[in-house]
């Protein structure tokens, strides 16, 4: 345990006190928790599936810091949507936030950092030895221009994922092995599928969900420079791959689910689990869904990069924050080390479906869809994803899923698309 005796005491003392100034329950009773050991954490895994990963960590904190109150402080929001980023934002805006908060690591830490929401956590590398432990390639996609870090993360997930039925493709004469090097060859097979009756060949869940879609897409008609080049400006939006890129879109939202804008992510997972879709292009947090209904690897599910993407692995994390002017930062340092840690890091991964960030941690004990994970991070092109604030800032993503929600319902064609995601890169 790391917290230091004289940490212990003083926050013996800060109680002592507290509960005299009458901050404490009254009639003498226990003083209040609120006051100090404890540390209130604000994810958006708070029900279903994604919560049973965070349970997993909470058990690692709670035997390696017994002494501090774990406070689920979250809300409900698949992939940090907006109902949750703007909860989020506005306790951070009023100072009533969360000790520590998940975010992703990466641009979308941007604005926290501007408006001193966040503190340098660059001391705890050095302390936990995080700087030995995380890969070279990871430490640079998390510092800041100026050497900074802000957070710690406590996983690396690949967004780039075709997820498929092998029962549903057999039956319709489809090679259910089948890795797919187009996205062309991809849409001919969904239009084999539509045309042996299945109503949705490919599912896909809401708003973020179909943002998601887009950037697999583009990834797969641009590659992976071209590809980042859209975050990074050296790729223009005019670019006629990416009108490329938003036809095949558009072509492989009319093989998806009309009842899409009602259905998060995990439900969409559920059709291609259930038989009802052959294919879901989902990040890996959906093995935790196969997973839960026990599914297994290879016979009830496959899992190969998304069509047109394979050797690219397209990157997110989820990382931790600590929030600043908060009244317990030895509990929030707590709750980052275990984050951090072999033991925290390997609970949790083996649920989430991620794979750790750590690198001192051995593959062997991970699922099989994991240990393809590992090796794909150990030697394909890394890019970030733009969906899970790895490529751009939150305005920038807004802006992005307006363009989206537009297309999807009609309201603009490819060119008023491809317009309106230029758009969105000039702020
Ligand atoms: C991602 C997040 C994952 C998972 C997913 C679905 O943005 O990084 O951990 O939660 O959304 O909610």
């Amino acid at each position: 345990m790391r917290k230091t005796t004289a940490v212990a005491a003083s926050a013996a003392l800060i109680s002592l006190v507290l509960a005299a100034c009458g901050t404490g329950t009254a009639g003498g009773a226990e003083p209040s928790l609120r006051s100090h050991e404890r540390v209130a954490v604000y994810t958006w895994w708070a029900a279903g599936v994604e919560k049973r990963g965070l349970d997993a960590l909470v058990g690692v904190f709670e035997k390696q810091h017994p002494e501090i109150q774990f406070v689920n402080d979250g809300l409900m929001g698949g992939g940090g949507s907006s109902t949750s980023k703007e909860h989020l934002q506005s306790r951070l805006e009023t100072q009533d936030p969360p000790d520590v908060f998940v975010a992703h690591a990466g641009a979308e830490l941007q604005d926290y950092i501007k408006d001193k929401h966040i503190q340098d956590v660059s001391g705890l590398y050095q302390e936990f030895g995080l700087t030995e432990a995380f890969p070279k390639d990871l430490l640079d996609r998390l510092s800041t221009k100026d050497g900074k870090i802000y957070s710690i993360p406590s996983n690396i997930h690949r967004a780039n994922l075709l997820w498929a039925n092998p029962r549903v493709l057999e039956q319709n004469g489809i090679e259910p092995s089948a890795e797919y090097d187009s996205l062309d060859a991809f849409i001919a097979d969904l239009e084999k599928l539509k045309n042996a009756g299945i109503k949705a060949p490919l599912s896909v869940g809401t708003t973020w969900p179909q943002v998601h879609l887009l950037e697999t897409t583009l990834l797969a008609d641009l590659g992976p420079e071209a590809y980042s080049g859209l975050w990074n400006g050296s790729t223009a939006w005019s670019d006629s791959r990416v009108t490329t890129a938003l036809e095949h879109y558009g072509t492989l939202m009319s093989y998806t689910n009309p009842d899409r804008d009602e259905l998060e992510w995990d439900a969409a997972s559920a059709m291609v689990i259930g038989g009802e879709s052959a294919f879901n292009i989902m990040g890996d947090w959906a093995l935790a869904a196969y997973d839960t209904e026990d599914k297994a690897y290879g016979t009830d599910y496959r899992v190969v990069p998304a069509p047109g993407t394979s050797g690219t692995f397209d990157f997110l994390a989820d990382s931790f924050t600590m929030s600043s002017g908060i009244l317990d930062e030895d509990s929030a340092k707590a709750w980052l080390e275990t984050v951090s840690s072999k033991e925290g890091q390997v609970a949790f991964n083996k649920i989430k479906g991620s794979i750790p960030a750590r690198t001192d941690v051995d593959p062997g004990q991970f699922t099989e869809y994991q240990k393809t994970a590992i090796q794909s991070f150990g030697q394909d092109t890394i890019v970030s994803s733009v969906t899970h604030g790895a490529a751009v800032p939150i305005s920038q993503l807004d802006a992005i899923t307006a363009a989206v929600v537009a297309f999807n319902s009609g309201e603009t064609d490819v060119a008023g698309f491809q317009a309106a995601l230029g758009a969105s890169a000039e702020g």
